[in-house]
């Protein structure tokens, strides 16, 4: 197998870091970048380990400059083959400025709609040069509907997806392609804030499979689990007025009372 070039956002923990140990076991060179230095570390380490040329980088996707200086780096010495726009935080993960309501939902729109610009931009040029390379997109389920426990997060999430379908279409004919992904409830950090059902909930390694395929086989869309899938596409059939009035009665997504390991 071809050893890629492949750089993972939010490699830190959850979906990013099951991608990260899953093209480790594949002997892929890495770039895998967290906020967290102990978590970051801890994953580089067990990608190393499983055979991996690793490298990790502490840094916030909501920084543009550093964003872009860290991928020309890279980008100058090793091209990418694959990007991945995975970092994300919700009602329950964000917040670490101390900022709640309103205030969290700036956080949530800069590091999940920026944050994915800052990543994709600085790797887009050395790609249509070289007429090839692929760009994944983490959305979310959650950007098929407009979800009242969730505003910010879902609006987020369906920004970058019709962002990244447009951005499908327009580079074809730069043989890039572009993949946008939107899973269900996947077991994370992020989930683990959540105190209400999570019907369909599957692992990270799971999640990572089913991207990681969708990906090489360059599908436009990776939705997954299929129950999910359809139960969002029928609730979108409901008139909005009577969505509207169903969606008030579901909880909300809560902050963590405690910080999660
Ligand atoms: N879990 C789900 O059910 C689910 C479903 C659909 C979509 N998603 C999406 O999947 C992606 C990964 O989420 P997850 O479930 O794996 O959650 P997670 O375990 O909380 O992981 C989030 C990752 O993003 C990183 N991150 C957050 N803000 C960042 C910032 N400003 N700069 C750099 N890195 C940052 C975190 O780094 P730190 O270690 O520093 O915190 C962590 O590595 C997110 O985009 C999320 O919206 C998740």
């Amino acid at each position: 197998m071809t050893s890629l070039n492949i750089l993972i956002t939010g490699a830190s923990s959850g979906i990013g870091e099951a991608l990260a140990t899953h093209y480790a076991q594949q002997g892929h060179t890495l770039f895998l970048s967290g906020r967290n230095p102990e978590r970051l570390d801890r994953v580089t380490r067990t990608c190393c380990k499983l055979g991996s040329t690793c490298n990790g980088q502490v840094i916030d996707v909501r920084d543009r400059k550093a964003m872009e200086r860290w991928i020309n780096n890279i980008q100058q010495a090793n091209p990418l083959d694959l990007v991945i726009a995975n970092a994300g935080i919700s009602g329950g993960t964000g917040g670490e400025s101390g900022n709640r309501d309103f205030g969290l939902d700036i956080e949530i729109f800069d590091t999940n709609l920026n944050g994915v610009l800052n990543t994709i931009h600085p790797a887009l040029p050395t790609m249509i040069q070289a007429q090839k390379g692929q760009i994944a997109i983490i959305s979310s389920i959650a950007s098929l509907v407009p979800l009242p426990g969730a505003p910010a997060y879902s609006a987020s999430k369906a920004a970058v997806r019709f962002y990244g379908e447009a951005l499908a279409a327009k580079l074809k004919s730069s043989g890039i392609s572009v993949s946008v992904i939107c899973p269900g409830f996947i077991q994370s950090r992020m989930t683990q804030a959540n105190d209400f059902p999570m019907p369909f909930i599957i692992s990270a390694s799971r999640a990572a499979q089913i991207i990681s395929r969708g990906i090489e086989c360059r599908k436009i869309r990776i939705d997954f689990p299929l129950p999910m899938v359809v139960a969002m596409k029928l609730v979108n059939l409901i008139p909005s007025a009577f969505r509207r009035d169903i969606f008030s009665q579901l909880p909300e997504k809560h902050s963590h009372k405690k910080p999660l390991p």
